[in-house]
């Protein structure tokens, strides 16, 4: 049975694909690469499509006659969306809309929906349970809301049944470190602190007078793998019949950001630096969901709620991915760019080179530094 995944070439999205895989489902994934990586789609082919382009969309559930749909695709950082909701508006409620759309204009099959715990905004409230008021605080939250009511209205006028997860803050990587997270740039604060302590820079912690036991925000920290599983879970729920819902995807226990730091110390063997900044407008003290629903329903139990194996698998993961350099998308397309615009001919040939093994770049300013097995080139004042 074929499950097109949207956005399966993300983080959250190629580890539900490995589940989909391991529970006998094949995931076709349509993504546009445009926060995804090429090299995380192991389970099933690849289409890349926008989810706004109706006709490419069409043509790949025509192609692939996918029994559901698992809907990761949209962008997730807080942060982008208060600078620049527009983005966020066109494409995770736009692209959304669209995708929908051109569902229910096929067949209604079943949608499996990304949701998120940024929903909520500031809880009256913790645990958080899923029937808490929903008063998103900044665009992203927002965004997602309106796909929640869209696909509730769709169910009602369409027969579109689905599941609208609200995950809470995912972490980790897979347990067999065949994949993990690869963001550029990464704001997710599992991932900092880990390069923190691999790199020996400063993290930085915003706010440490919240009224918390340490005075630093405290998180609902969900490991990949146990979300994979909760895909997978809901997915067969809806085969099986089950009725629109939503639920929370979240441990009911929170670790503050010092925690955090503290344990990555112990994992990571090595200290890390630390910089103490204002709080950052719209961060909650604490966020903790209420897993009983998904419990309920899905008879869906998290095995990796422990903040030290998560750090330890997204551990494991930055460690082999530093090791074998891989390249995000970005990063290749800017090689690519680079190498077709014919710019710095003197350092083609041994960029090509870098190209044409696995690089690592990193640009620094105006600065482009190449990393491979073999060795380190930089690209000075470059400009793209
Ligand atoms: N990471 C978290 O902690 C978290 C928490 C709550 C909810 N979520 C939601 O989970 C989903 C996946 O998150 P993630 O952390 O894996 O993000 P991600 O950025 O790693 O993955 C998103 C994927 O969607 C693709 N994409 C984006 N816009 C697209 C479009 N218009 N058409 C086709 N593909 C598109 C990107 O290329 C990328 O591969 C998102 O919907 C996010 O909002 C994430």
């Amino acid at each position: 049975m074929k499950i097109l995944v949207t956005g399966g070439a993300g983080y959250i999205g190629s580890h539900a694909c490995k589940a989909l895989a391991a529970a006998g489902m094949e995931p076709v994934v349509y993504d546009n690469l445009s926060r995804g990586n090429r090299w995380a789609v192991k389970w099933g082919p690849l289409e890349v499509g926008d989810i706004g382009d109706e006709k490419r969309l069409r043509a790949v559930l025509e192609q692939h006659q996918p029994a559901a749909v698992i809907h990761f695709a949209a962008f997730a950082y807080v942060g982008e969306s208060v600078e620049d909701p527009n983005l966020y508006y066109q494409n995770n409620v736009c692209g959304s809309a669209a995708l929908l759309r051109t569902i229910t204009q096929w067949k209604p099959i079943p949608v499996v929906f990304s949701s998120t715990c940024a929903t909520y905004g500031v809880p009256d409230q913790v645990p958080i349970p899923e029937n808490h008021p929903q008063r998103p605080i900044n665009p992203y939250g927002f965004t997602k809301l309106v796909v929640e009511h869209i696909l509730a209205d769709a169910d009602h006028a369409y027969g579109l049944r689905s599941v609208s997860l609200r995950y809470f803050n995912a972490a980790g990587g897979d347990p067999e470190n065949e994949i993990g997270e690869a963001h550029d740039p990464e704001t997710h604060l599992i991932p900092l602190v880990l390069a923190a302590a691999r790199d020996g820079t400063a993290v930085t912690v915003f706010g440490d007078d919240y009224d918390t036991k340490d005075g630093t925000c405290v998180r609902d920290y969900i490991h990949v793998a146990d979300l994979a599983d909760a895909h997978v879970r809901a997915l067969k729920y809806l085969l099986a019949g089950g009725a629109t819902t939503a639920m929370n995807l979240a441990n009911a226990h929170g670790y503050s950001v010092k925690e955090v730091i503290e344990t990555a110390e112990r994992v990571c063997g090595a200290p890390i630096k630390v910089k103490i900044a204002p709080r950052r407008p719209g961060d909650p003290a604490a966020l903790i969901g209420s897993a009983d629903r998904a419990r309920e329903l899905l008879g869906w139990v998290p095995q990796r709620g422990a903040l030290d194996v998560q750090l330890t698998d997204a551990w494991n993961w930055m460690r082999k991915n530093t090791a074998n350099q891989l390249v995000t998308e970005h990063g290749y397309q800017l090689m690519n760019t680079i190498l077709r615009i014919g710019a710095w001919p003197k350092a083609a040939n041994s960029a090509r080179q870098v190209v044409n093994h696995q690089i690592h770049y990193r640009p620094l300013n105006r600065h482009l530094r190449l990393r491979s097995r073999q060795g380190q080139c930089t690209f000075k004042n470059a400009s793209w």
